[in-house]
């Protein structure tokens, strides 16, 4: 396995992992601008089970282990392996944990999915492959707008996997399409000139696919199957809760202000226990622009665009050019149609899915659900920006058993009556021993308590109640992050994907980075956040009421590298720990292990997955189970008991490579364009890490 130059790996601000390309299309080069949260509110450095998932069923039932599968074997060193290569972890003292027993991937830049010996891998589905019938073979050098609405979408982010009732071994693959890199998917392409054609194909490679899938012996594979849909940049959508139907969200195309065209940027989600799919939108400002010194129409409210990182002038992809609705200057509402949590019901191709915006408005990384004792539904929610917040939505109604319609009818709308939360942490820890450094405090953990400050009450039909003074329930619901900001929450490193662990309810949230954490002018370091130019992220563990409004806290890793002083594995023996920086989105396995998966590793290497034990002696092992291509991330981690999901995302994209001149050719090979695509991962002897 030779490693290809590091310089691969490094990025425009030297501080990440993550190319510059990838930022530019991905988050509208949210990383090359001040972060937008100017707000005053304090920081606190200043200061002082019941999981009934659809994913949780499918864990407790497991899904059958066929047989022998095409697979990588390029695997790193075993748990009693002394040979091990440079970056691997030796065996650890501890006996292995259920579901971590497997050899640790070594650090490494292949292109190439990389594996535990003794795994095998297939591709599931990648960008353009059909998923409707009819849907043409693809064909890179003349693609249409017309095929890629039937095909898989570009930049495969969340995976979810609903069993199908009835049929063992099939399932629903709902994934979404974050965002699409358009010199990685036109021959030719000049950004300053995209054609009608480009846009639209970038139109209908967002959103979502529902996909039917079997399980057999080379893997997961899909099958023509009538819940099979796309869901695009053009797909009707309900607005729905206290944002629909205000003045802020009308247009002239839809002045009821709740018939919404299409989702962008849909990173994460989550599934629901009734069997939906949640998913959530993320840097939608990115696909919004003017021309340069273009008069807005109508007066245009800078500081709401500023605080969502909106900016006049000409957009990446240029989609302003070909419709107006992406320009603020001549649409001012229709920037503010997205940024929500949506629902779909993939067992309904027909159904028209909804945005919940009683969830509010920001830049959303995933929507968890977690079911108290009493029915009670608690949706957690990251909004991934530098300095900005974590939030969770308490819903008033119960959830109700079964699946039939009336169940199912009842259960979409929990997510509109509730109350909205957004977090404001403390500690008791000295303010003088966090000093920056990321140094453990005297009490040797980074740890305190903190409070869920309500927001928002949503109730029928609509009707809402402020609980943010000098500011109204519909403004609440829209811009969400003023309302957060006037409540003092915490400025958070950009908080992704939450899960809670169905064995012990604690809620674990994946703080990605923040190279701009002790700046200039920016806020210093804190006990939850406690490292300044934060390259690798932390992973916080709450202890949460969830119903209620208190919690206590403590951080499970200060990730980066073993050997540096500023990093924190759980207390666990950090020579005998797998590597892992910018921890982004979190499965759980059956066993209580929490699998990460890593976006833009700033060590060396490519991103990858991996798992961690939480509880006893093994307490913060993290152990590497799979790399991904080189210029990938990893996302959208399902964990079975005897599979795992990754979508492989972006592979190839680097600042120096284009379509014509390819850094990966993941997965096809020889000399075929790299595609986005959904990766299985299984035995053929026995289950997951057992
Ligand atoms: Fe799309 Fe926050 O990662
Ligand atoms: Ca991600
Ligand atoms: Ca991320
Ligand atoms: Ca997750």
């Amino acid at each position: 396995m030779a490693l290809v130059p590091l310089n691969l790996f490094v990025n425009h601000r030297g501080k990440s992992g993550r190319q510059r390309v990838t930022c530019r299309y991905k988050c509208g080069d949210a990383c090359a601008h001040p972060a937008p949260n100017t707000s005053a509110n304090e920081y606190f450095g200043d200061i002082v089970r019941q999981s009934v998932s659809r994913r949780a069923m499918l864990q407790a039932t497991g899904v059958t282990v066929l047989a022998v599968g095409a697979g990588s074997t390029l695997a790193a060193c075993g748990r009693a392996d002394d040979t091990a290569p440079a970056g691997a972890p030796p065996a650890a003292d501890t006996e292995p944990r259920p579901g971590m027993n497997f050899t640790a991937v070594a650090p490494n830049s292949e292109d190439a999915v990389v594996v535990p010996a003794g795994y095998r891998q297939a591709v599931v589905i990648g960008w353009g492959d059909p998923v409707l019938p009819g849907a043409p073979p693809f064909d890179v050098e003349a693609q249409t707008a017309a095929a890629q609405r039937q095909q898989f979408g570009f930049n495969n982010d969340f995976a979810g996997l609903l069993p199908i009732d009835g049929a063992p071994d099939r399932y629903l693959l709902v994934v979404s399409h974050e965002y699409t890199t358009e010199q990685f998917m036109h021959p030719g392409y000049d950004p300053e000139a995209p054609t009608r054609e480009q846009f639209e194909i970038g139109l209908a490679a967002h959103g979502l696919s529902v996909v039917e899938v079997q399980r057999t012996p080379d893997g997961l594979k899909p099958v023509p199957g009538r819940y099979n849909r796309r869901i695009t940049g053009d797909t009707p959508f309900t607005l729905v809760g206290p944002a629909a139907g205000s003045d802020h969200v009308k247009t002239t195309a839809d002045p009821t202000g709740r018939n919404v065209v299409g989702t962008f940027n849909n990173c994460a989600g989550g599934l629901t226990p009734w069997g939906t799919a949640l998913s959530a939108e993320e840097n939608f400002h990115g696909y919004f622009g003017s021309a340069e010194g273009a008069e807005a129409a109508t007066p245009i409210d800078a500081d709401r665009l500023a605080r969502y990182g909106v900016k006049l002038e000409p957009s990446e992809r240029r989609w302003e050019t070909f419709d107006p609705r992406f320009d603020p200057t001549k649409e001012p509402h229709e920037i503010n149609r997205y940024g929500y949590i949506l629902e779909i019901n993939p067992w309904d191709p027909a159904s028209t899915p909804v945005k919940h915006s009683a969830l509010g408005r920001f830049k959303h990384e995933a929507a968890t659900i977690h079911v108290t004792e009493d029915g009670t539904v608690v949706a957690y929610s990251g909004d991934d920006e530098r300095f900005d917040y974590m939030y969770k939505f308490v819903s008033t109604k119960k959830i109700r058993p079964g699946t039939d319609p009336a169940a199912l009818a009842h259960n979409m709308t929990i997510l509109d009556e509730g109350t909205l939360y957004v977090a404001k942490l403390t500690s008791e820890i000295p303010a003088a021993e966090i000093d920056g450094s990321g140094a453990l405090p005297s009490t040797g953990a980074f740890a305190g308590s903190g409070t869920w400050i309500p927001l928002l009450r949503a109730g029928a039909g609509g009707t809402a109640e402020s609980l943010v003074p000098g500011i109204t329930a519909e403004e609440v619901a829209v811009f969400t992050r003023f309302a957060a900001d006037k409540a003092g929450a915490t400025k958070m490193d950009r908080p992704e994907d939450f899960e809670t662990n169905p064995l012990t309810g604690k809620v674990y949230l994946a703080l990605t980075n923040n190279d701009e954490r002790g700046l200039d002018g920016e806020p210093g370091p804190d006990a939850a956040n406690p490292r300044v130019d934060n390259k690798n992220g932390q992973i916080l563990e709450l202890t949460d009421d969830h119903a209620g409004t208190a919690f206590t806290w403590e951080l499970l890793l200060v990730c980066g590298d073993p050997a540096a002083a500023d990093s924190y594995y759980g207390g666990f023996d950090k020579s005998q720990v797998s590597p892992i920086s910018c921890p982004d989105n979190l499965a759980f396995d059956g066993h209580g292990n929490l699998w990460v998966s890593t976006d833009g590793n700033a060590l060396d290497g490519n991103d990858g997955l991996f798992a961690v034990a939480l509880e006893g002696p093994s307490r913060g092992e993290t152990r590497q189970f799979l790399t991904v291509p080189v210029g990938a991330e990893t996302c959208g981690p399902v964990v079975t008991d005897d599979l795992v999901l990754v979508c492989v995302q972006h592979p190839g994209e680097s600042d120096d490579h284009s379509l014509a001149n390819p850094l990966s050719h993941w997965p096809d090979g020889g000399d075929r364009v790299a595609r986005p695509a959904v990766v299985a991962v299984w035995r053929d002897d026995g289950p997951i890490g057992v």
